[in-house]
């Protein structure tokens, strides 16, 4: 088949041959004329102030341009705190703002040198005096000290205590720990002042305009004198929603030394200075009738996070709105400790909320001894159980049911560890999703060449799934042009308006707004052809009849009032067959089944992908990763890929993405919605659920390592 062309399986990534062949440039791989290096030093204790920072020896050492630390750096309006003002009691964590130590790894001066490497053999010696002061970074040894995340930490719907006279009930606790993003690409940026009001960004982040505004809002800058670029983007996962501290540090440094800066973040750096999925505890009760109707839910979580921020991700809405449930009790806590800030991660609180959601059903199932499918079969939400609403559509069932056929659940049993093979325990699983479908405001220029060649621009930055290829192929469904004429231009600030890349509301919202350019672009044609038009006109030949070079639409798009009429959401299912062995307790997943009811699918190809790799994400919170802190020091132990471990291709096996690919009425044009959270919420529960139904050991803590399973088995006998 030849290439750039659509067929039943979609489009192939337009981008694919400049990524494998490395043409694609990724934000450090550029370089202005005269850049030189930055690298950070990192605090080496947990909590205190900076007595003192010596720089004497980094200065004088070869190539170094400066050494910037927060006793010289140079004051920028309403960025460090004003002598005589009340210092606000929270915020985000800003470098070079005062002496405070907030984290260990926090950054705590930035060497400027002509080469990467003289840079890094300045910061080594940069030598900082610290008072240290007590600190915690043990979530578990500090819950007592949890709070209410102001005012929604707690929720009540119907009899709160409903769940406890139920005829069949249970109550559980369950653990993740906190995760890293873990994106392929490094976080970094390269900073060029092109004149004292003026700054152009070479920046790895989700949302250009965005980063614009926060830079130009610390600067002081008009918001089109800050150029962001970001062409290209390895994964992020929510990792670059945000200008981070050393964003603005390297901003500073070129500044200060008047070249155009480079600093990219080392692997290390990128378990402390980028955020993380936070450490939780939860714990559900929830009880149902002999027959398996949800009776009630109570549902509890405290979730870490820093003293100087509090992040709230909401892990406990799932149990309002995934199951219909007449009375539901939900409270969430913070916990603030001695460690950097948490932030999204993908999925991010419906991920961990459905770990445990998942996990207490499918203990439920058994307690009831009722399939685990049917049993929320029995509590299918028709509309939204939280806010009364009509669901814009919701095709659920027809999902269950896809995915139960295909990994072939007849041969499931339900009594736990009972299909033994070849030496290996054998078990299925599912474990469902769900997460908002979202529809923001986006804006598209569509320019129509008189060679032909359709131009889209739009500000939006593809962290990876694919965006200009779902772009493409919605423009081109809606102009009837080859895929291979359309050319999409993103992930620059200069371009029209899109929101950042997060919350899985991009192909629904620039999508939208790429497909009513084309359409108001199709319209100018029309009017220039007058009545009696085709409806696949010869764009060339009108621009050459009109003599004109170009025809553009620039089109904002939003959505209409019905987004508030209906409950939006994405739903996904997934099924998970793995082998255990019985004495090292060694995991093998051998099967994966993901289904997603996400709407109209725009970019097959691309959807599959976005599928698999949000599966991935989830095997890896079921099974491996772990940040682990040294709890003596405050520090993370485990920051680099031999310790912290992600799945490689070994550890997966086949993934079948499924769709139901019915489209949404209400949402957008095309009626597609959002897939990149669904693709990784609820598939640690399926696994630790396929887990437990293989070997009759369940574990909630994870990530479900062998040592939990052989503990657990030696304990039982
Ligand atoms: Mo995501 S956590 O919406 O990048």
């Amino acid at each position: 088949m030849k290439e750039g062309a659509i067929n039943k399986e979609g489009l192939s990534r337009i981008d694919g041959r400049l990524k494998v062949t490395g043409a694609a440039r990724y934000s450090a791989e550029f370089t202005p004329a005269g850049m030189v290096y930055g690298v950070l030093v990192g605090s080496t204790i947990t909590k205190g102030s900076i007595k003192l920072i010596d720089t004497k020896a980094a200065e004088k050492a070869p190539g170094v341009l400066t050494v910037i630390t927060h006793f010289n750096c140079p004051k920028i309006p309403g960025y460090q705190p004003e002598t005589g003002k009340p210092e606000p009691e929270k915020g985000p964590y800003k470098f070079f703002y005062n002496n405070k130590i907030l984290f260990n790894g926090q950054p705590v001066a930035v060497v400027v040198a002509d080469t990467f490497e003289r840079a890094l053999l300045a910061s080594s010696l940069v030598k900082v005096q610290y008072n240290t002061d007590n600190y915690r970074t043990n979530l578990r040894a500090n819950i007592d000290k949890s709070f209410s995340p102001g005012n929604d930490g707690e929720t009540k719907r119907g009899n709160v205590d409903a769940w406890q006279s139920a005829p069949i009930k249970l109550q559980q606790e369950y653990v993740i720990p906190s995760e890293v993003h873990s994106p392929m690409e490094l976080h970094s940026i390269i900073a060029r002042w092109d004149a004292n009001d003026k700054l152009t960004v070479w920046d790895k982040t989700q949302g250009v305009k965005d980063t614009q505004e926060s830079i130009a809002n610390t600067f002081k800058l008009p918001k089109e004198n800050v150029q962001v670029n970001s062409k290209f983007v390895g994964g992020a996962f929510g990792s670059a929603l945000q200008v981070w501290p050393h964003e603005i540090a390297v901003i500073i440094a070129a500044k200060v030394v008047k070249r155009p800066v480079k600093l990219m973040l080392s692997r290390a750096d990128m378990f402390t200075s980028v955020g993380y999925r936070p450490h939780t505890w939860q714990k559900i009760g929830i009880g149902a009738t002999g027959d398996g109707k949800l009776v009630g839910i109570t549902h509890e979580a405290i979730g870490q996070t820093s003293t100087y921020e509090d992040f709230n991700e909401g892990p406990t809405g799932v149990s309002r709105s995934t199951y219909a449930c007449a009375n539901v009790h939900t409270i969430y806590k913070l916990n603030a400790l001695d460690i950097g800030s948490p932030t999204w991660m993908r999925g991010p609180g419906e991920a961990t909320g459905a770990f445990a959601l998942e996990s207490a059903l499918d203990e439920l199932s058994y307690a009831l001894n009722i399939d685990p499918i049917e049993l929320r079969l029995k509590n299918y939400a028709e509309t939204d159980p939280e806010s009364g609403k009509p669901f814009s559509s919701k095709y659920l069932n027809e999902a269950y049911k896809l995915g139960a056929d295909h990994i072939g659940w007849n041969d499931r049993s339900q009594k736990p560890a009972s299909i033994s093979k070849d030496g290996w325990l054998e078990g299925y699983g599912m474990g469902g999703g769900m997460f908002g479908a979202y529809r923001d405001q986006a804006a598209c220029r569509a320019l129509m060449m008189v060679d032909g060649t359709l131009l889209l621009q739009t500000s939006v930055s593809d962290i990876g799934p694919g965006t200009g290829t779902a772009m493409v192929s919605i423009a081109s469904e809606m102009m009837g042009i080859d895929p291979e004429k359309i050319r999409f231009e993103m992930g620059d600030s200069s371009l029209p308006y899109a929101p950042s890349q997060g919350g899985s509301s991009i192909t629904a919202t620039v999508g939208s707004a790429v497909n009513d350019a084309c359409k108001d672009l199709k319209e100018k044609f029309q009017q220039l052809i007058g009545n009696g038009g085709s409806d696949k006109p010869d764009y060339v030949k009108i621009l050459k009849e009109h003599n004109l070079s170009k025809l553009e639409a620039t089109t904002a798009s939003k959505g209409g009032p019905e987004m508030s009429k209906y409950a939006m959401y994405s739903w996904s299912v997934h099924f998970v067959k793995v082998k255990v062995h019985p004495a090292t307790g060694v995991i093998k997943i051998d099967r994966v089944v993901c289904v997603a009811d996400s709407g109209h699918i725009v970019s097959p190809k691309t959807a599959r992908s976005q599928i698999i790799g949000g599966a991935i994400g989830g095997i890896g919170m079921a099974l491996m990763e772990e940040v682990v802190i040294d709890h003596r020091y405050g520090k993370v132990v485990n920051n680099n890929f031999a310790d912290y471990h992600v799945p490689v291709n070994a550890d997966i096996p086949q993934i079948e993405a499924l769709f139901v690919n019915k489209p949404d009425p209400y949402i957008n044009p095309m009626g597609a919605k959002g897939m990149g959270e669904i693709a990784l919420i609820g598939m640690a529960g399926a696994v630790a659920n396929a887990v437990y139904n293989a070997s009759g050991i369940r574990v909630r803590e994870l990530p479900i390592t062998p040592d939990k399973l052989i503990m657990a088995k030696n304990a039982q006998v």
